[in-house]
């Protein structure tokens, strides 16, 4: 993707995320001095956060080749038998979106997961036979964005697990001067903050708001991304004052002026808005529940106090515990 420059090569330079770098840290270390591959590892947590980045990240520091693919990429087993027969010794396979895996090429994962091996299946009917084909050593990292999407017996074939968490302010703070420096762009203290600000807890949105920003400040700021060139810029966005898009605003919007601020059922939701029930609950969800401007109910989703206010919508006189 055109980002790919501003990924972070190292763990080193890679921003955040303390607790799984740690971890990672640690276990590459340890593969590495037994020479043995590392275990699989998941990644999981909303879109944006870096899990593609830690991926290649693993097999830099382990001195690897990583290969990449993805969930719907791989559409039937040989398609993936494919892929594990051309690794080699301790290489990483990468795959994203892998709760999006089909049941037979899972069952071809298992085995491979476990025991480095692949079952092929020869002819047809009485006659077939079983034949197991051993395969390198590697390191499956799988990425999704709820480790709950995973059937049990995948999830449990994972040695190590890592959630991503959203970025607070400094952090994306930092990311914001490091990808101004790399694709030299000037940015003030004030301009870096109000982006990282306004970002939605995300490394991927920071760096997309960074390059429209610039635009604006080339055109109507003499190039400089000050406080003021960055807040016009993210006003012309539609991006408000705590981060929401039109997309994030919607949804709050169809709650309470739709549903009464709720609750309402995912489908319902995605049936009024137009927006996919899986875009709303791994991309717009995350940030308005880490706002606390959503409640997830056995019910459906709630909107909140703050969620009104924040919109500029009166609050209903029944309301009650939803702030
Ligand atoms: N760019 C995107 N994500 C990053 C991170 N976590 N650290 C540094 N640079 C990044």
């Amino acid at each position: 993707t055109a980002d790919v420059t501003l990924r972070p090569q190292s763990l080193g330079e890679y921003i955040g995320q303390d607790k799984v770098k740690e971890k990672m840290a640690i276990f590459i270390e340890a593969a590495k001095k037994r020479g043995e591959a590392l275990d699989h590892v998941l990644l999981y947590g909303p879109p944006g956060l870096g899990k593609t980045t830690l991926a290649h990240i693993i097999a830099q520091e382990l001195n690897v080749n990583i290969r990449i693919t993805s969930g719907p990429a791989i559409e039937r087993p040989g398609d993936l038998a494919a892929l594990l027969t051309n690794l080699s010794d301790k290489d990483v396979l990468f795959i994203d979106e892998i709760h999006r895996l089909n049941s037979s090429v899972e069952e071809v994962l298992y085995p491979a997961m476990e025991d480095y091996a692949l079952d092929i299946i020869l002819g047809k009917g009485p006659s077939a036979r079983s034949m197991r084909i051993d395969l390198p050593r590697f390191t499956l990292v799988g990425a999704t964005t709820r480790a709950g999407m995973l059937t049990s017996p995948l999830r449990d074939r994972f040695g190590v697990m890592g959630r991503l968490q959203m970025y607070d302010a400094d952090q994306l703070k930092t990311i914001v001067k490091r990808s101004a420096k790399i694709l030299e762009i000037e940015v003030d203290e004030e301009g870096a903050a109000e982006i990282a600000r306004r970002s939605r807890g995300t490394p991927r949105i920071a760096n997309r708001l960074l390059r429209r920003v610039r635009d604006f400040a080339d055109v109507r700021a003499e190039g400089i991304i000050t406080r003021d060139a960055a807040d016009q810029g993210l006003q012309l966005l539609e991006v408000d004052a705590l981060g929401l898009d039109h997309s994030d605003r919607l949804i709050l919007d169809a709650i309470i002026t739709k549903f009464g601020g709720g609750p309402v059922g995912l489908d319902t939701l995605a049936a009024t808005t137009g927006e996919e029930a899986g875009t709303i609950e791994d991309v717009i969800e995350p940030f308005l529940l880490q706002l606390g401007f959503l409640q997830r109910t056995p019910r459906g989703r709630c909107a909140t106090e703050n969620a009104y206010r924040h919109m500029g919508l009166p609050l209903p006189k029944n309301i009650d515990n939803k702030g």
